[in-house]
């Protein structure tokens, strides 16, 4: 029997331990052997769950057990999650993490320890939850230059932006809806504001980048100040809004953002609706491919931790999740090369060789304009703001 220890029996914590137990006899057929949950770290005690006789409150009991050969740290914020990982990997046990703050902010280190100490770093339930996107960029895509990702990463929002589209619904009223089905926290900041996406398509971008791309240097917009009129005025032009996390890279330089994007209807990413989270990546040689699925919940996020345990149990040696270094990269805003927009404006429409495509709205307009650099968008935004209120400015979606 190979042995593993859980920090944290959370939501995620008690999913991997379900996994590897509805999952056991497919486990043990692949592996050659059981894999079972030995040690469980947590503060509190479970007296009317099975799984109290492995609880243990102390993260040494753990660390000092030479038995244990995998930990899953699923108990989520920068501390103690970071000094629990670092010694686990310096004592030589493999780590399997869905904490993206911690790999956000200390990826390029901890891949160092693990590397020093010869043992697997994985963190494929950081991103996306379930959907196995950042396996497949270090193995099936390992000869591939990524050139861009974009990608719906936090379902929360997703879920609200598609509740205000289908009801009506405004933005508190969705956040509300969102909160009474447990789809967001009760203090949503990091989901509505976008940090959450951030910090995914952080660590998405620190690893085709190899160098770390820092949650605090994405410029970042949430969907708090989403309206009706904003869906209205993209359903019109016949798109929707989905808040996008983006990256980019060309001529050598990084591009990346997370703010809500006008997506055309015939775009695949506008079909991703509820809490789905999906993932787009234009390479070299492949071209587009596209990742759909569960980017939250107990058994999708335990499944990827689960697959990460078993590669590192895996006897073909130390399965390598690519990080970063230390060095960081500033990244540029998409909208330093030129883009196409969507704007919404209150009052009289205006003509101007930049607007595409227009299309009236209660009191307004909606346009989408051609490619244009910052500067043409101000020059355009002040002849609209001439006859009308401009209300709402959104990057089209890059193709
Ligand atoms: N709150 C996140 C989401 C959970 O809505 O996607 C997964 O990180």
């Amino acid at each position: 029997m190979r042995k593993i220890a859980v920090l944290g029996y959370g939501t995620v914590g008690s999913g991997v331990v379900a996994v590897l137990e509805r999952s056991a006899e497919q486990i043990a057929k692949r592996l050659g052997e059981p894999v079972q949950a030995v040690k469980v770290l947590d503060i509190r005690d479970f007296p009317d769950d099975p799984i109290q006789k492995y609880i243990v409150h102390d993260f040494q009991e753990i660390l000092n057990d030479p038995e244990i050969e995998v930990v899953a740290e699923v108990m989520g914020g920068l501390h103690p999650a970071y000094e629990y990982v670092s010694q686990a990997l310096a004592a030589g046990k493999h780590v399997a993490t869905s904490n993206k703050a911690l790999v956000e902010a200390y990826g390029a280190e901890l891949g160092e320890i693990a590397k020093a100490h010869q043992v697997s770093f994985l963190f494929e339930a950081s991103v996306a939850g379930g959907i196995p996107i950042l396996r497949t960029m270090n193995t099936a895509m390992i000869q591939e230059e990524i050139r861009q990702i974009t990608g719906i990463l936090n379902g929360t929002t997703n879920y609200i932006l598609a509740l205000m589209e289908d009801t009506g619904a405004t933005f508190e009223e969705a956040l509300k809806d969102a909160q009474a089905r447990g789809y967001a926290e009760r203090d949503p900041e990091a989901d509505i504001e976008g940090y959450d996406a951030a910090r995914k398509i952080a660590i998405l971008a620190s690893m085709i980048r190899g160098k770390h791309v820092r949650y605090q240097d994405v410029p970042t917009k949430g969907i708090s100040g989403i309206t009706k009129a904003d869906i209205e005025g993209a359903a019109a032009l016949g798109g929707r809004l989905k808040l996008l996390g983006s990256c980019s890279q060309e001529d050598g330089k990084l591009y990346v953002s997370v703010e809500p994007t006008f997506v055309p209807m015939n775009h695949l990413l506008a079909a991703v609706n509820s809490v789905f989270n999906a993932v787009m990546v234009k390479s070299s040689m492949l071209g587009d491919t596209m990742f759909y699925g569960k980017g939250a919940g107990k058994l999708a996020t335990a499944s990827a931790v689960v697959a990460d345990i078993l590669a590192a149990l895996d006897g073909s040696g130390v399965y390598e999740m690519h990080t970063w270094s230390k060095e960081t990269d500033e990244p540029s805003h998409p909208a330093d090369r030129p883009c196409r927009y969507m704007v919404r404006a209150e009052g009289e429409k205006t003509e101007h060789p930049l607007i595409a495509s227009l299309a009236s709205t209660e009191g307004g307009f909606s346009i989408l304009t051609e490619q244009c650099s910052k500067q043409e968008l101000a020059e355009l935004l002040e002849q609209i703001e001439r006859r009308a209120k401009v209300r709402g400015v959104f990057r089209k979606v890059e193709e």
